[in-house]
């Protein structure tokens, strides 16, 4: 089935944050180590991201290493970060034929030598590409992200440039990582856990939110799909009565 198949064009969410969970039990199922699990996620990865082209989304926003992942066996870290740089180095031609443009969040410094400049080249190869961005939150979280921004702001309020009375919620939205990406429409998490995980708190105010107990590596198109489908049916009011929603709508 196309994956476009039952979804309305006109509404397609313009941003997709996804939580890639469940790598490691769906490995052990298959009586596998956690590290084959992770190597079929990237197909995964592969997947989606070519399925969100398909469709339009204009960002893809993928958690593929949290700030609390860096307590995992050192194995484990560095296979993930061995996988990272395979993935970077075999796709970035696709990447860049297919348009997709790579950007990425979190505290990047923190990430090996070989993985900083893998990444960093692949985002300023990238950097011409106009279709969709994928963004990589790597060695991100939330926490670590609006402390960062707090600091940001707090030293524009220190050094004079910015007033304590012009703060607002754009202050804080625009010294987040994610400044100039818009918020996430939809938020996908698998694996069946109903938590958001230190993953974009501030940015997925109003988002909606779709989980799913399959695991990261049998989430394909077809799941994609399903998500789409289900987050159409809903009705975002942003705080707002159905009437009002309905009547801007026909305005
Ligand atoms: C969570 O599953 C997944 C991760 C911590 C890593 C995600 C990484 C990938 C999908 C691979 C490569 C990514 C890119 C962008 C190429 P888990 O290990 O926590 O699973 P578990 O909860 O079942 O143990």
């Amino acid at each position: 089935m196309s994956v476009t198949e039952g979804i309305d064009k006109t509404r397609i969410p313009k941003h997709i944050a996804v939580i890639m969970d469940g790598n490691g039990r769906w490995a052990k199922q298959k009586g596998q180590d956690r590290i084959y699990g992770h190597q079929a996620g990237a197909e995964s990865v592969r997947q989606i991201t070519e399925a969100c082209g398909e469709l339009g989304v204009e960002y893809l926003t993928l958690y593929a290493f949290s700030m609390e992942n860096w307590d995992r066996p050192k194995y484990e870290i560095e296979a993930l970060m061995a996988l990272l740089v395979e993935t970077i180095e075999n796709e970035t031609d696709d990447l860049i034929k297919n348009n997709v443009r790579i950007l990425a969040i979190g505290d990047l410094k923190k990430l090996p030598e070989d993985v900083e400049q893998k990444l960093s080249n692949c985002m300023q190869r990238t950097a011409v590409c106009t279709g969709l961005k994928l963004v990589l939150a790597l060695s991100y979280s939330s926490r670590w992200e609006i402390t960062e921004a707090v600091r940001k702001i707090a030293t524009q309020v220190k050094e004079g440039s910015l007033e304590l009375e012009d703060i607002t919620e754009e202050t804080v939205s625009n010294n987040l990582a994610t400044n100039s990406i818009p918020d996430p429409d939809l938020l996908i998490r698998t694996s069946g856990e109903l938590r958001i995980s230190n993953f974009l708190m501030w940015q997925l105010s109003y988002a909606e939110l779709y989980f799913t107990d399959m695991y990261w590596p049998d989430f394909g198109k077809e799941e994609l799909r399903k998500a789409i489908i289900d987050y159409q049916r809903r009705e975002r009011r942003f705080g707002k009565t159905s009437e009002q929603v309905r009547e801007e709508t026909e305005e």
